[in-house]
């Protein structure tokens, strides 16, 4: 099957191309960039040296569109201009905004549409932030015990803020800081709950993010009032013995132990109707690549291979 990655240049469209090579059933074929298009795709990242000869391209629809499938990893606003010219392309997988929870494409939060994602052509895969919070309250929203808001804090790396250098990426600045932005205004949150909506009667949803010294990896703690009688740990614990990318874990989720995969590490606390749900991604993993990669698999009708390896110990 033969893939096409736009954007490639970009911490995502990096995070695609490596699983596309390392992936038995798929060939990377074609690889775009608006800024370097003539350069090796191995010169812009040396770590791919010696794993492909490619070639960056200026985005080309009607050729990418004769592929099997072609990954959009473009800036938000980007990809659906581009879509456009993708009219005749049999599977699209973009990894921007543009086309979450919007009319002809399937929202690919795996674990709850593995079924609608096996006959879609068109398919939005979910942000990073919006990953490791939904996947931490879903089974209780699905479980209907959810009594008043989910609020949920929440620290990620800075390549979630994409490869061109800015002041809140900036090394001196990061590196030994802590602080939060958008609190109570970030864009995931109307993403979330229209989610959550498609499982039951989503709560309101207070999100406070927090910029953290570290490269990737979102840590979510979510917090909620159960109804009585609930026993939270059991929800999520059937829900991840059905999901082979979600591991429950006892104590806190650690980044380390989820960088570099597709998994999504959960943990939960109870102490009477407070419940805390702990959940951990890496932001370029299951937050963007892992779970684009997992889309394109059902979606090509190809075992799931993306059981990613372990991280490093
Ligand atoms: N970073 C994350 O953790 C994360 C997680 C989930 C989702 N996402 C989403 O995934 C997408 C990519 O994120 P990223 O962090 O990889 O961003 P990025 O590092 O900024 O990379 C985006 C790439 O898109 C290309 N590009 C820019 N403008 C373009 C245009 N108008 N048309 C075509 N290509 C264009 C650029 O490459 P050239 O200049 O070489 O063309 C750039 O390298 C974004 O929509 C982002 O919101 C990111």
């Amino acid at each position: 099957m033969n893939i096409g990655v736009v954007g490639a240049t970009g911490f995502v469209g990096a995070e695609v191309v490596r699983r596309v090579l390392a992936h038995r059933q798929l060939t990377l074929t074609a690889v775009t960039s608006q800024s370097t298009a003539g350069k090796r795709l191995a010169d812009v990242h040396p770590a791919l040296e010696g794993l492909t000869d490619l070639v960056l391209e200026p985005f080309d629809g009607a050729k990418l569109s004769k592929l099997d499938a072609v990954v959009l990893a473009t800036p938000h606003g980007a990809a659906a201009p581009l879509v456009a010219e993708l009219a005749g392309s049999p599977l699209i997988v973009d990894c921007s905004r543009d086309h979450r929870h919007a009319e002809g494409w399937t929202y690919g939060m795996v674990e709850y549409a593995s079924e609608a994602l096996a006959t879609s052509s068109r398919i939005a895969v979910p942000g990073c932030f919006a990953t490791a919070m939904a996947l931490a309250g879903a089974p209780l929203v699905a479980a209907g015990v959810i009594e008043g808001p989910a609020r949920v804090v929440a620290a990620t790396g800075s390549t979630g803020s994409g490869v061109k250098p800015s002041a809140g990426t900036h090394h001196p600045t990061r590196f030994a800081n802590l602080k939060a932005y958008k609190v109570l205004s970030h864009q995931h949150v109307p993403e979330v709950v229209a989610f959550w909506n498609t499982l039951g009667d989503a709560p309101k949803l207070d999100f406070v993010p927090i910029s953290a010294p570290i490269d990737r990896g979102i840590l979510a703690t979510l917090l909620v009032t159960v109804k009585p009688g609930t026993h939270a740990e059991s929800i999520v614990a059937d829900f991840a013995a059905k999901h082979p990318h979600i591991r429950l874990r006892t104590g806190s989720p650690e980044l380390r132990f989820v960088r570099g995969t597709s998994f999504c590490d959960l943990s939960v606390s109870q102490d009477e109707d407070t419940v805390a749900v702990l959940s951990a991604i890496d932001n370029l993993g299951k937050g963007a690549a892992g779970q684009a990669l997992q889309c394109l698999d059902l979606a090509l009708g190809l075992a799931p291979s993306t059981l990613t390896p372990p991280a490093l110990p």
